[in-house]
């Protein structure tokens, strides 16, 4: 079963003007999904330019068949694919460098609200949550086999669960009983331990915890977001968009830095020596946007441009 619309896109019109430079350039968004920011990016293109889009999930491939890309066919190309693997894909696309990269982090509403893909607890469904369910292992791989140190980092640091020992500790007890097979099971076992009050907020955290292991988020967004500076040209630019701390943190230092420390290196004049410069302040969606779509309430968007080599 399915609730709602596919994904409505966030901070829209800041992302969209953020990326493009040039309307003849070369583009890339590297998270598809419904294809909003990618419609909006099309839309703006002249014949020149051209961009290419990612994402893993099978599903998001039906939304690039859509009217509007199929208008522009010509200048734009889906790329079913895991994102950390940009830099290949633009070898194989014969493309040494880009004007705009963006990023829209994470699942889409579409998978919170598609039952049968294990993303929430609101339905009982199979514990799955893998975004490209071609492979992998699934979140009910990992809550039966990893061992409750392993589940409590995933917890600590996807999570910031305080608790984390706690709930590892129940997992591990409860399923010597019987495998976890489902979001319910899972939500059985680790209601008890939540504060009444914070008990949505808390297991809204261990399942954003486990979708972060189980498609190893943190490690592809590192890797797409090097090769990303080492695509961009003079004056390009880095959009990102991210909803929680861990990742925003990575922006950031990535953003300031250009490595994942955020460790600012000068050069022999005291000059900074990073790729990348940040533009602005991280922007927030307004009060009538975060009211009109919950979802975009923790979203962060922060722009950065290439720095001259
Ligand atoms: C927040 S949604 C993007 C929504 C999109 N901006 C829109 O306007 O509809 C994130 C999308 O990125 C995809 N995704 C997340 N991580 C990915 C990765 N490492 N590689 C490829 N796609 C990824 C997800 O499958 C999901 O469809």
């Amino acid at each position: 079963m399915k609730v709602g619309p596919y994904h409505i896109p966030v901070l829209l019109e800041p992302a969209v003007a953020g990326i493009l430079t040039r309307s003849d350039g070369v583009y890339v968004d590297v998270t598809f999904g419904g294809g909003g920011h990618s419609a909006a990016i099309l839309e703006r293109l002249s014949e020149g330019g051209h961009l290419y889009s990612f994402d893993q999930d099978a599903d998001a491939l039906e939304n690039a068949q859509a009217e509007t890309f199929k208008e522009h066919k010509e200048q734009f190309t889906f790329v079913r694919s895991n994102f950390r693997y940009l830099r290949n894909w633009m070898r194989y696309y014969g493309v040494g460098q880009i004007d705009g990269l963006m990023a829209d982090l994470g699942v889409s509403s579409h998978h919170f609200d598609t039952e049968g893909r294990g993303f929430s607890f609101r339905f009982n469904a199979p514990l799955d949550m893998r975004m490209n369910q071609q492979g992998g292992q699934t979140a009910a791989d990992l809550v039966n086999t990893a061992d409750a140190t392993t589940l409590t980092r995933i917890f600590r640091f996807y999570g910031e669960l305080r608790q984390a020992n706690r709930l590892a500790d129940a997992i591990v007890r409860e399923r010597a009983k019987a495998e976890i097979k489902t979001t319910g099971q899972l939500a059985d076992i680790l209601s008890p331990l939540c504060v009444r009050e914070h008990e949505r907020k808390e297991l809204t955290k261990v399942f954003q915890a486990l979708r972060i292991e189980v498609n190893h988020e943190m490690d592809a967004l590192q890797e797409m977001l090097m090769a990303a500076i080492g695509l961009l040209a003079p004056g390009g630019r880095l959009v990102v968009l991210s909803y929680h701390s861990i990742e925003d943190r990575i922006v950031k230092n990535l953003m300031r830095a250009g490595n994942l420390e955020g460790n600012v290196e000068h050069d022999f004049y005291g000059r900074t020596n990073a790729p990348l410069i940040p533009i602005g302040k991280p922007i927030t969606p307004s009060a009538e946007e975060q009211e009109a779509n919950p979802r975009s309430r923790s979203a962060k968007l922060r722009i950065a441009m290439k720095a001259e080599e």
